[in-house]
């Protein structure tokens, strides 16, 4: 055995063979992927990270290695010396490997398995749980060696970049100060200061602009960063940042910095020059309350169309014609409301082109979907000859001005059938974004992974810098309270303070938001106003902030910055289904570890050294 490491050494990976290897003499080590006898002779293919080979044990070249073969198993792991050639008819073009054979002259077994709970296949129907117990095993598969491969390149497009951009890479504390406010920390008790707790970082935020006042002018940081949120398809409670933070710089050029390290990393990781699809090297914008109107969210799919059509301000108008057509909606939801209540409410239609071909079980079944989302109900209409409209519960409420208003303002043409959904913004627009992903999927809307159309970027520009709490009562911070207003609007931080926008901006890809940040507030005085209009104290400021309050008051130069979720991205980029696909070792959607048991319970000793007496 020692033999084959010490004295061999290995010549080649066993994926990496091809026609100009043919005469060679190679070693080779790998996974027994599968075996099979052929008259007199055993094949298998080995596999390494690189791919499959296919390897022959023919008595008549070596007796002992043929003998080994016969008792070989899957994933047993094996070394060979022999001699490459060529497979002639028996190609196999499926694999990368399949101009040639290795005829073995010598063989080792460096390891037995015992029988895999699974076998190692790309298309596997094991269930995931499974998988994630033996995530060891799973990972052995071409399709997460790949992405994990892809994740890889992609720490190394990105710190290529940056050095040769002139940034610094800086690591940050995790354990933390707790400070509330944004999203849930996990906390870590402190054993030296009993009763004391350690936030994990849910981002560097505050050090990265820390790093600014320090003068390290251009940062950035692959970091780990964590939050107790409740999981979903995209979501982690640990995952990692590309994190960037810039001095002396305005929107503009940051977004040519990182429109730069995605035209990178695209090219690198995945071989696709977006110049094709952005020739100027430049992502499209667009204006939050647009991105609102128009899709009902602030991450749009721009893959296709069916966009929103807000008839609020059409149906003001016709207020004559609205009532009848709310009574009719409100007959069907029976809530009695006859108007909408404004500026709180609004109505958007979404149309569903004739093309579709929708039936009305169809359309029953998206009104469900729509239910499912919170909603009331789904009123439609189908639109038929001269713009009249059927199959609607309010076809004969609505008068023949509003009607043919709604037609226009959404194209409507025989055929089409128009969805409206009306009430409480955020409500109306949750469920009709979401309807519009819902149609985008199941009408085959979404172009396949190698369409030219596939790659969808956006830049989100220009929010609100508060959103209005019910809950509250009162403005809080759309997203952190360091966050720049536009010049214009500071007037209208005391006046109106729903009305003022700022310079935060989110990056999307294919409906995901793949990041986010903001030119920072430096200005103590506008600082001042804004704690105001969120109605923090000073001596609330000061507890929250007080530290970065100080600094930004000791010289701090004009910065700004964004975080890009790497997970996120590489599952974009590495055409995969699920984050967890491009995480060594993910946690399922309850926040679980299935191969290790994490988390598991701390013992009572544990506890008492941590001075944490029970647990509630
Ligand atoms: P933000 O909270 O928007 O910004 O996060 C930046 C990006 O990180 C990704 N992301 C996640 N990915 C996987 N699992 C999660 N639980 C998760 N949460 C966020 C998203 C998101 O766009 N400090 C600011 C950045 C800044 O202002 O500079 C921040 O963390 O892709």
């Amino acid at each position: 055995m020692t033999r084959f490491i010490d004295e061999l050494r290995r010549t080649h990976m066993c994926g990496e063979l091809r026609e100009e290897h043919i005469g060679h003499e190679v070693v080779l080590f790998g996974w027994v992927q599968n075996r099979r006898d052929h008259g007199g002779c055993v094949f298998i293919d080995l596999r390494d990270r690189e791919g499959l080979v296919q390897v022959m044990f023919d008595p008549s070249a070596a007796q002992e290695a043929f003998d080994l073969a016969n008792v070989m198993r899957l994933e047993w792991v094996v070394g060979i010396r022999g001699k490459v050639r060529d497979r002639g008819e028996m190609r196999n073009p499926r694999l990368a490997t399949g101009a040639v054979e290795i005829v073995v002259l010598e063989a080792t077994v460096f390891n037995r398995s015992e029988t895999p709970p699974f076998q190692i296949e790309d298309n596997t129907d094991t269930n995931e749980t499974k998988r994630l117990e033996y995530r060891y095993l799973d990972l052995r598969r071409n399709k997460l060696q790949r992405t994990i491969t892809a994740r890889s390149d992609l720490y190394k497009a990105t710190r290529d970049y940056f050095f040769e951009h002139g940034f610094r890479e800086i690591e940050t504390p995790f354990l933390i100060r707790n400070t509330p406010g944004g999203a849930r920390n996990f906390l870590v008790p402190c054993r030296l200061n009993p009763g004391t707790f350690y936030a994990l970082a849910e981002s560097p935020q505050l050090y990265k602009q820390l790093l600014m006042v320090s003068g390290f002018d251009r940062y950035f940081q692959i970091v780990r960063c964590f939050r107790d949120e409740d999981l979903r398809l995209d979501r982690q409670p640990e995952f990692t940042q590309i994190d960037v933070e810039m001095s002396f710089i305005n929107q503009d050029a940051l977004f040519a910095i990182i429109e730069g390290l995605l035209f990178r990393i695209f090219r690198e990781v995945a071989r696709i020059d977006l110049l094709e699809l952005y020739p100027d090297g430049r992502f499209p914008r667009m204006r939050f309350e647009e991105s609102m109107r128009r899709f009902g969210n602030d991450k749009p799919d721009l893959r296709f169309a069916l966009e929103h059509t807000d008839l609020t301000s059409l149906a003001v108008e016709h207020d004559g014609g609205g009532i009848p057509l709310f009574k009719a909606i409100t007959d069907i939801f029976k809530n009695g409301r006859y108007r909408l209540d404004l500026p709180k409410e609004i109505v958007k239609a979404l149309l569903i082109p004739s093309s579709a071909n929708l039936s009305r079980t169809e359309g029953d079944k998206l009104e469900k979907f729509a239910r499912s989302m919170g909603s009331e109900g789904l009123a439609r209409a189908k639109v038929g000859e001269g713009g009249v409209w059927t199959q609607s519960p309010f076809a004969k409420n609505i008068t023949p001005e509003f009607r043919e208003a709604v037609n226009q303002a959404t194209n409507a043409r025989p055929g089409d059938i128009l969805c409206f959904q009306f009430g409480k913004e955020a409500k109306v627009n949750t469920v009709m974004a979401n309807l519009r992903l819902h149609l985008g999927k199941i009408l085959g809307y979404i172009p396949e992974i190698g369409h030219e159309d596939q790659w969808r970027f956006l830049w989100i520009v220009d929010p609100p810098l508060f959103e209005y709490s019910e809950e509250e009562g009162r403005y809080v911070a759309a997203h952190h309270a360091f966050t720049r207003p536009h010049d214009d609007c500071v007037e209208l931080l005391d006046k109106d303070p729903g009305k003022v926008l700022c310079h935060r901006y989110d990056l999307v890809l294919n409906g995901f938001e793949i990041g986010g940040g903001s030119i920072r507030l430096h200005d103590p005085e506008v600082q001042a106003k804004v704690f105001k209009a969120l109605n923090i104290s000073d001596e609330e400021a000061q507890s929250k902030f007080g530290f970065l309050l100080k600094a930004l008051r000791l010289g701090a130069p004009p910065h700004g910055g964004i975080a890009l979720g790497l997970d996120r991205l590489t599952m974009l980029v590495s055409g995969s289904e699920s984050i967890r696909d491009v995480i060594a070792f993910p946690k399922t959607q309850q926040g679980n570890e299935l191969m290790t048991g994490s988390p598991d319970f701390a013992s009572p000793g544990q506890l008492l050294e941590l001075k944490i007496s029970s647990l509630a």
